[in-house]
Parts: C-alpha cells; structure tokens; sequence
C-alpha cells in the first residue's frame, strides 16, 4: 500500500514514499539489503565523528528477535509481530575520545537511523520507529553497559496487507498523513517570525 506524501515542493522519491506502516509481511529481507542499510548509518554524521551508535538485530524466528520484542509496549506488539526484522538502537552515552558525557549522542543516534530509513526505503524497504518499548528491560536482557543505552526500537520489512491489523489499526493504516506547514517551523529575525527566504 502506498502512501506518498501530499508535498507542497516536489521531492526525492523516497522521501516521498517513505512512511511508517503497521502491517508488515512476513517475506524475509536478504542479506544484502540488511548490509546496504547499516552502511548508509556507517556514513552518517556524527559529532566530532564518535559514531555513538549501535544496533542490537533480530530475525523472526531467533532469540534476539524475541527479547526484543519483550521490550515493546502492548500496542506495539499487537502490529510488530508480522515484521521481519526488528532492532534496537542504542547510543554510547560519553565520548570514546575524551570519556565526557556526549551531548550529541542521541541526536546522531536519530541522525543514523534517518538514514537507514531512506537507504531502507531505496531498498524497497519500510522502517517503522518506536518509543514505545522499556529500555530498561533491554539492558538487562541484552546486557547492555552501563554507559550505553536503548533509544528507539524499530520494525523493518516489506509492506503487508492492512487486513491483518487489529480492526483498531486498520483505519490508522488507512488515514491520510498530516503535516505542519515549513512557514510554522522556520522563522528569521526572532523565534516565531515567519521567514522570507522560504
Ligand atoms: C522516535 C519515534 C518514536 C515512535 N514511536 C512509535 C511507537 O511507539 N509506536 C508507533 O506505532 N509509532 C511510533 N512512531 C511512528 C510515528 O508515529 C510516525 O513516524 C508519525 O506518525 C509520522 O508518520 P509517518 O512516519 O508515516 O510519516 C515513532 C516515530 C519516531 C520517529
């Protein structure tokens, strides 16, 4: 199913068809494309170039996958449960340089799966990102080091149909997608004035 967004500029191809879908097929994702992904992250910028992220990966059918899955929130398991691959993605929360705290990490950690998103979505791929899931739960199944941390699970895998979602979720699936207009988010002059330049 298809939901390109409605731009008001034209756009990149697939950042027009990517969005974040809840009924996944099960059709596994080859190799490949999984190695494709992880090396648009390995190119994405990161502040003072620490790389701060890590992925913890899992196939439906393994015990990574399933531990993972343990993580999600109820509402997110009810439509998860379909996706090939699931993920975690986590930050080093100080710097592997200097040992401070790294302000950036989250940031580049988000930065990072922006473009596994887009990679993904080249693939023929659909990412869907949660918050929903206890980060402290992944620490203690996966082990993970005091100094790094859980930031965001995530769903991959190729479009499904929206019939096998909860009747609830089908219409969420089908509704259009919003978004705010730039003039509301990018301002000149002072926080809040409408900007010339676009
Ligand atoms: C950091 C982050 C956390 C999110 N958490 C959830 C979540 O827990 N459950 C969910 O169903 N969708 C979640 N989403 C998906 C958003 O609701 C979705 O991206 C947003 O509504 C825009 O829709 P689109 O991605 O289809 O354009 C999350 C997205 C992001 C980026």
């Amino acid at each position: 199913m298809e939901k390109k967004a409605k731009t008001n500029y034209p756009l990149h191809e697939i950042l027009e068809s990517r969005w974040s879908p809840r009924a996944f097929s099960e059709e596994k994702i080859e190799k490949e494309k999984l190695q494709r992904i992880f090396e648009a992250v390995r190119w994405s910028p990161s502040a003072s170039n620490e790389q701060p992220w890590f992925f913890i990966i899992g196939e439906a059918g393994d015990p990574t996958y399933r531990m993972i899955f343990e993580t999600l929130v109820e509402f997110n398991q009810m439509w998860a449960k379909t996706a090939p691959v699931l993920m975690l993605a986590l930050c080093k929360k100080t710097s592997a340089k200097t040992g401070n705290t790294n302000d950036w990490a989250r940031y580049d950690v988000g930065q990072s799966v922006a473009h596994l998103t887009f990679q993904a979505s080249y693939e023929g791929l659909y990412v869907h990102q949660m918050g929903g899931f206890d980060a402290g739960k992944a620490s203690e199944l996966f082990l993970i080091p005091d100094d790094y941390e859980a930031v965001t699970a995530i769903a991959v895998g190729f479009i499904g149909d929206y019939q096998i979602l909860d009747t609830r979720l089908q219409k969420s699936e089908l509704a259009g997608r919003e978004r705010k207009n730039s003039v509301e988010f990018v301002f000149s002059d002072k926080f809040g004035e409408k900007s010339a330049l676009i």
